[in-house]
């Protein structure tokens, strides 16, 4: 937990120079110790170990390919926070996937018309679906769910642990209350979940984290605290040899936490951390557990907007990969000079070649696989997929393509010609700036292109 809270006092209290040290409760780490928070270095997250010195980074990597998970009828899915909008998200893909029984957890029980039709829809769908309501903080509360599965309904095989609550605050605002809160569900929660559950065969036990624990996250210190505990549960079940899957998930649109506040989602955006769609969660869910993941990140990213939006963590080791990933991602120089010196014709072929590139990456293929004249979305390009391929382009190109040209049944070549019209376009409204025309006319002459 005190990692989570450390990564957000580096965005809160810069001056502080925060570094988390995890050390053994032996006397010869302090010398080492020692050493670590007086040098002037920007490693700010280290393990002292007598084997070494580990430093964290995070890094960037394309999500596992899609994979079938294999989902049991006559068995019974217990999802915690399963009546809110990520749960009811995960029951979805678990009926789609095949589960026929679900206990869905929260305080609050059945309330709003969306809650009432998304039940509907699971039992439409040939699922029994058996709202508890329950606390899962308290024990007791648990035990009596739990007592109440084994009585009526098939075996236990599989956890979603998505309660939640939000209390922000600043470091310094943090109190008794906004503590208790946050940590109720995610650590209390979690840990009775885990303590009542760890002798049963499960198939999967998953914690829904959230970034604010990865990346740390300003004005949400006990959220992004609570959320470190989830994750380090999820890394020592998995060292006991128990299932676990810890994932960060950036923010959502239109759902739950994140909508509360109107704003949120736009300022996110800003900072560079676009929403995700929250009909994405469920398969990303069943994708994860096929590739056996353990901890790991899921959101629409942007590092250089972040890193640009948060200076006071730009020089952060723990972002150290992520710069680096960046600097490899710099506007394309020899391209940008192929396409100027180009005719119309050939600069759609290479923006078509650079395109087929992109995808080919972002889909782990070969670029030879990828046939050019078919609907990009037929290759298994999904929202997600196409959030990262916009910013590929822009930050290769300059050119912000919208997201719905990458999903809208394009092929290549229709989208390397709107890259090509495009990109030409970006150059005239540079033109005319440079020309000395107003920014009007230019902002004009852009917007109307819109
Ligand atoms: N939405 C996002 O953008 C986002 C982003 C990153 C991570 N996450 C994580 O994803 C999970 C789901 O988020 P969400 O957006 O779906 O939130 P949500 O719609 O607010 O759902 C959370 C649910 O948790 C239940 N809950 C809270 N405390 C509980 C407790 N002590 N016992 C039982 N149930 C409890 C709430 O129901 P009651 O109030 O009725 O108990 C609520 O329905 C959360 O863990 C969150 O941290 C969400």
């Amino acid at each position: 937990m005190a990692w989570g809270l450390g990564r957000t006092v580096a965005y809160e209290h810069p001056e502080l120079r925060c570094t988390r040290v995890d050390v053994l409760a032996d006397p010869s780490a302090f010398t080492q110790l020692a050493g670590e928070l007086l040098a002037d270095h920007d490693d700010d997250e280290v393990a002292l170990r007598p084997g070494g010195r580990w430093i964290a980074r995070i890094v960037s990597r394309p999500l596992p390919p899609p994979a079938a998970f294999p989902v049991r009828a006559d068995a019974t899915y217990l999802l915690t926070g399963g009546l809110g909008g990520l749960g009811l998200e995960a029951a979805r893909w678990l009926v789609q996937a095949g589960a026929r029984h679900l206990v869905l957890v929260g305080r609050s029980g059945v309330g709003s018309d969306a809650q009432i039709a998304a039940i509907a829809g699971l039992a439409e769908a040939g699922a029994q679906v058996v709202v508890e309501r329950a606390d899962i903080a308290e024990p007791a509360e648990l035990a009596r769910v739990l007592e109440s599965m084994h009585l009526h309904l098939p075996p236990l095989a599989g956890i979603v642990h998505a309660a939640g609550v939000l209390h922000d605050g600043l470091v310094v605002d943090q109190d008794r209350e906004r503590l208790r809160s946050v940590f109720a569900p995610k650590v209390r929660g979690a840990w009775n979940l885990h303590q009542a559950t760890r002798d049963l065969p499960l198939e999967f036990f998953v914690l829904y984290s959230s970034a604010s624990s990865l990346f740390g996250s300003p004005g949400q210190a006990n959220y992004a605290a609570a959320n470190a505990f989830v994750d380090a549960l999820a890394v020592q079940r998995r060292a006991a040899g128990l299932p676990a899957l810890a994932i960060h998930w950036g923010a959502f649109a239109d759902v739950g936490l994140a909508a509360a506040r109107a704003d949120r989602g736009a300022r996110l955006a800003e900072r560079g951390m676009a929403s995700l769609d929250p009909a994405s969660s469920g398969p990303l869910l069943g994708r994860l557990l096929a590739a056996g993941e353990l901890q790991l990140g899921v959101a629409a990213f942007d590092p250089a907007r972040w890193l640009e939006y948060h200076p006071q963590i730009a020089r952060s080791g723990l972002f150290a990969r992520l710069r680096e990933q960046i600097a490899e991602t710099e506007p394309n120089p020899d391209l940008q000079a192929a396409l100027t010196t180009a005719t119309p014709l050939e600069r759609a072929r290479l923006c078509e070649q650079f395109l087929r590139d992109q995808v080919a990456q972002v889909l782990r293929l070969s670029p030879t696989q990828i046939d050019h004249d078919a609907p990009l979305k037929h290759h298994g390009v999904d929202s997600l997929m196409a959030i990262e391929l916009k910013n590929r382009v822009h930050a290769r190109l300059g050119v912000r393509l919208p997201v719905v040209s990458f999903l809208q049944g394009t092929t290549l070549r229709q989208l390397g010609r709107e890259l090509g019209e495009r990109w030409t376009e970006e150059r005239l409204v540079e033109a005319m700036r440079d020309r000395g025309d107003t920014d009007e006319a230019a902002d004009e002459w852009e917007v109307t292109r819109l």
